[in-house]
């Protein structure tokens, strides 16, 4: 019965994992993130470098509105001092109805929202363009590579191929991983766009992997506790099933015996 069951959990696996290789020709190619699989975590230097990148060319253009300014002194995200926090949020203004101006942000305030029109928010992009690892299926790609956003936002980075065209008085740039093939976004990063203090390369498929880990923790905070309650509830499902095993045994021992005297 146990080797029956093995064995067709095993083919299962098998054609499942083939059926997601033969889908995955033109996919976003994929990026051993930190965070990914089910012990992974947000290696902090990472998140530190993509604060950084984000500060000084994303902001340009795109918001965080959805995270709170103080989450950047989290353990699980990039653990920055409680001054560094303070000093980073007075880097921004934010307006306040209370006195109807703009003033110094503070840490419980958030980031500020897209300085550009038509530049999307980036606080949930990550998620939001999640499924790139081709379809769920058993979610075994999905759980053992990550969900794909992170890599899709690195892939987009690295896509353009130097095209460019005017349409209707925009510009557009040719990029190979945009649904369409255009994109209304300028290539933000070249390589070498930055320095860092701990002096991790800048070159641009590094770069484009850091602002992407930390577009990943924006989106998703709390993947790291996530993971770690899950890691435990399997542990207690295990123990609990090889005690009802156990239990199931003990219980039918007397009836089985008497067969067997039989
Ligand atoms: C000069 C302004 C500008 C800068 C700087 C900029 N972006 Fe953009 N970004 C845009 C615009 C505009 C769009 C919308 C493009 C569209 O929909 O065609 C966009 C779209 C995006 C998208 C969404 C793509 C999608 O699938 O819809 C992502 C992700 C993104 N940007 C990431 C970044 C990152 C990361 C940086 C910093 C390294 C950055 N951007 C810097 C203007 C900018």
């Amino acid at each position: 019965m146990f080797k029956k069951l093995a064995v067709s959990m095993v083919a299962a696996f098998a054609l499942a994992t083939a059926a997601f290789a033969a889908g995955e020709a033109k996919n976003v190619p994929n990026v051993d993130f930190s965070f990914d699989g089910p012990f992974g975590s947000f290696d902090q230097n990472q998140l530190q470098r993509g604060l950084q990148i984000y500060t000084e060319i994303c902001a340009a253009c795109h918001g965080l509105q959805y995270v709170p300014i103080r989450t950047l002194g989290d353990e699980s995200g990039p653990g920055l001092p409680s001054d560094q926090v303070r000093a980073y949020a007075e880097f921004y203004e934010v307006f306040d109805p209370a006195i109807d101006d703009f003033r110094p942000a503070i840490p419980n305030d958030h980031f500020p929202g897209s300085n550009l029109e038509n530049a999307p928010d980036l606080s949930l992009m990550a998620k939001a363009r999640a499924g790139f690892h081709g379809p769920y299926g058993l979610g075994i790609n999905q759980l053992f590579n990550g969900m794909g956003g992170a890599e899709y936002i690195t892939a987009l980075l690295n896509g353009y191929t130097g095209e460019e065209k005017e349409e209707a008085g925009a510009v557009l740039y040719e990029n190979t991983y945009f649904p369409g093939g255009w994109i209304a976004m300028a290539p933000p990063l070249y390589g070498d766009d930055t320095e860092f203090a701990d002096g991790a390369a800048t070159d641009l498929q590094s770069l484009s992997e850091d602002v992407s880990a930390f577009l990943m923790w924006t989106a998703e905070p709390k993947l790291m506790a996530r993971k770690q309650a899950g890691f435990v509830g399997v542990i207690f499902l295990t123990i609990l099933s090889v005690l009802l095993y156990l239990t199931n045994k003990r219980l039918w021992a007397p009836v089985k015996a008497r067969y067997k005297k039989k």
